[in-house]
């Protein structure tokens, strides 16, 4: 419609300049009929050029009427998805609050149970089966926690060597039932870091479990420090299981993206364990080509403003 009136405007314009030079054979035409030209075209152009004009508003009111709508549409669409985290924060949270305790004691009983069972290869292992997985469900239940309503942490000097040892000890015996090896190499003379502790277990706890998921009939773990002398720490985690494909790859960090059957994944894990490193001021880097992966966490040795006091500052993203 913008061409057309354009083009209409511009052929009246010619048409009269064309008329003025031939009626004149381009030389003699005089004042009187230069101004009878644009009393006759200019009328038409000033009609043409208002409809262009009026055009040109009307259009551009109802784009600025869609892209707002647009917005208001994307406005309703977070608080629909805030009220919906913000309800899964609480249904978790009560959830987690009901859990923890009963599976506190069925993980006490079974390891008493593994104790007093010596003589009896059997039931001992049927209890190491209790303890592994009521381990695994106290995770996804942190996890669900963590996702939906992020709790404010004290963070303080910690050791992360000794967090690294404290986890790894949560998937001795599942890696030892798997033939998973275990290759071990931290770095325990430079590795205090400001952080929360708890926070740090469950980051590690999330790269390990997919570790261990990754290599179900038997491999290799290698968890390592490196302390590369720019102020950072860096914990890297490889397996040797089957590597990611190029497909999936770019979705790992996504919440709730998972290429593992319901019962054994949410997808949750690597979108908390992103969230921690980035909430300790740190990054965490994944390289998978072919067989195995390895993924990083590089933390600052301590954050670059430093909260006072160890105030909190792990943000609700929710
Ligand atoms: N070490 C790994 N080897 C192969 N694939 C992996 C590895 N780590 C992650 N993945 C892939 O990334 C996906 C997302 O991982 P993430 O830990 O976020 O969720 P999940 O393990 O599926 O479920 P959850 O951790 O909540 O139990 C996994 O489903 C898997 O496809
Ligand atoms: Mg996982």
């Amino acid at each position: 419609m913008l061409v057309v009136l354009t083009a209409l405007t511009l052929s009246v314009l010619v048409w009269g300049v064309f008329q003025l030079v031939v009626s004149n054979y381009f030389l003699e035409f005089t004042i009187q009929e230069v101004h009878a030209m644009f009393v006759s075209h200019g009328l038409v152009c000033a009609v043409l050029l208002s409809a262009w004009a009026a055009f040109f508003i009307l259009r551009s009111r109802k784009k600025f009427e869609a892209e707002i709508a647009e917005k208001e549409a994307q406005f309703d669409d977070r608080m629909a998805q805030a009220e919906k985290m913000a309800a899964i924060g609480q249904i978790a949270a009560g959830v987690a609050h009901q859990l923890n305790t009963p599976l506190g004691s069925i993980m006490l009983t079974a390891e008493m149970i593994a104790e007093e069972v010596n003589g009896n290869a059997e039931l001992k292992e049927e209890s190491r089966k209790i303890i592994r997985n009521a381990n695994y469900c106290k995770g996804v239940v942190r996890n669900l926690l963590l996702y939906a309503k992020p709790q404010k942490q004290e963070f303080k000097e910690e050791s992360v060597c000794f967090i690294i040892r404290r986890t790894v000890s949560l998937f001795d015996h599942e890696m030892k039932k798997r033939g998973i090896r275990m290759n071990m190499s931290v770095d325990c003379k430079e590795c205090a870091v400001f952080c929360n502790g708890n926070l740090i277990e469950q980051l590690i706890f999330n790269l390990l479990q997919n570790a261990v998921d990754a290599q179900p009939n038997g491999g290799e773990i290698s968890i390592r420090t490196i302390i590369p002398g720019d102020g950072s720490l860096k914990i890297s985690v490889r397996d040797a299981g089957p590597g990611i494909s190029g497909d999936v790859l770019p979705h790992i960090f996504e919440p709730f993206y998972t290429t593992k059957s319901v019962e054994k994944g949410t997808g949750l894990g690597l979108a908390i364990a992103k969230r921690i490193a980035e909430d300790h001021g740190g990054v965490i880097d994944v390289e998978s080509a072919g067989k195995g992966s390895s993924f990083t966490v590089t933390l600052p040795a301590r954050p670059a403003s430093p909260t006072p006091a160890g105030a909190p500052h792990f943000h609700d993203h929710a």
